[in-house]
């Protein structure tokens, strides 16, 4: 199983050329390794996953599929400003690991997720229903290929989440990304999302981008937003989660 492991992250940067070759962008390479990865998966099992491990190690599973950070990631946000009446948007929501729990806590309607898989969607669905959750009319859609977000009223949330998402992208998708999300905001809003920061800029590996915090700050001030670090963000959501990542509040510039 591990040498079969070991293969596939070999073969992932011939595939990723394949599409390139073919004229496919990264959006949709990285969609069909994450479809691919998620199309047995379900809900239900990634619940069972974080029991067992909670039994055996008394310890959650670390990483995406540690469905303990979900609340904790509530709790940050609700620290950084999130009140139950505001309009939420989740920008690469993923299965709703941090979904659930903002649902949970808005007022009905005013929660939306997207995601470029839509495995991930699915499950995210599968969890709104598993949770008893239908009643409060959260949406979810999955992303188009291009970025585009033209189907959002302009100005329609207050907060948007975005969370180890531009750390999987590349830097020019990353500004498509903001640009499009800044239309979508209203006047008052706030981002709150991480990247992947180093000072060898724009490193890659098959998954994961790196940027530094200059080029991030540049970009971010061209687009029109205002840039503020939360630097203790990876303490206050899990003491034990170590990061790579930066936390940055975007707001609209008053300038
Ligand atoms: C590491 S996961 C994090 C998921 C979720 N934010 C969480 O914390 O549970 C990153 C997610 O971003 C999604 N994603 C990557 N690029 C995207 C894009 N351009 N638009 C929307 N979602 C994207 C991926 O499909 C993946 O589900």
């Amino acid at each position: 199983l591990s040498i079969l492991r070991k293969l596939k992250w070999k073969l992932l940067p011939l595939i990723k050329l394949g599409f390139t070759l073919i004229g496919k962008n990264w959006n949709h390479f990285y969609s069909w390794m994450i479809n691919r990865q998620e199309r047995n998966n379900t809900i239900d099992n990634i619940i069972k996953k974080n029991k067992r491990s909670i039994d055996k190690n008394n310890k959650c599973l670390k990483g995406l599929y540690d469905i303990s950070a979900g609340p904790e990631i509530l709790q940050f946000i609700i620290e950084e400003g999130l009140t139950s009446t505001d309009r939420f948007f989740d920008f690469g929501c993923g299965y709703g690991r941090v979904g659930i729990p903002v649902i949970r806590y808005l007022n009905s309607g005013n929660y939306v997720g997207t995601d470029i898989s839509a495995e991930r969607i699915r499950m995210a669905k599968e969890y709104v229903e598993r949770e008893n959750l239908q009643n409060k009319n959260s949406i979810f859609f999955n992303t188009p290929l291009n970025n585009d977000l033209s189907q959002i009223a302009p100005s329609s949330f207050d907060f948007v989440w975005s969370f180890s998402v531009f750390s999987h992208m590349p830097f020019y998708d990353v500004e498509e990304c903001l640009t499009q999300l800044k239309r979508i905001m209203k006047k008052d809003a706030m981002i709150l999302a991480n990247y992947g920061y180093s000072d060898r800029i724009h490193s890659t590996n098959i998954s994961a981008y790196w940027v530094s915090e200059d080029d991030m700050i540049k970009l971010v001030n061209k687009l029109g937003f205002d840039y503020k670090e939360i630097e203790d963000w990876a303490d206050r959501i899990s003491p034990d989660r170590a990061s790579y990542e930066k936390m940055m509040k975007l707001t609209l510039s008053s300038k």
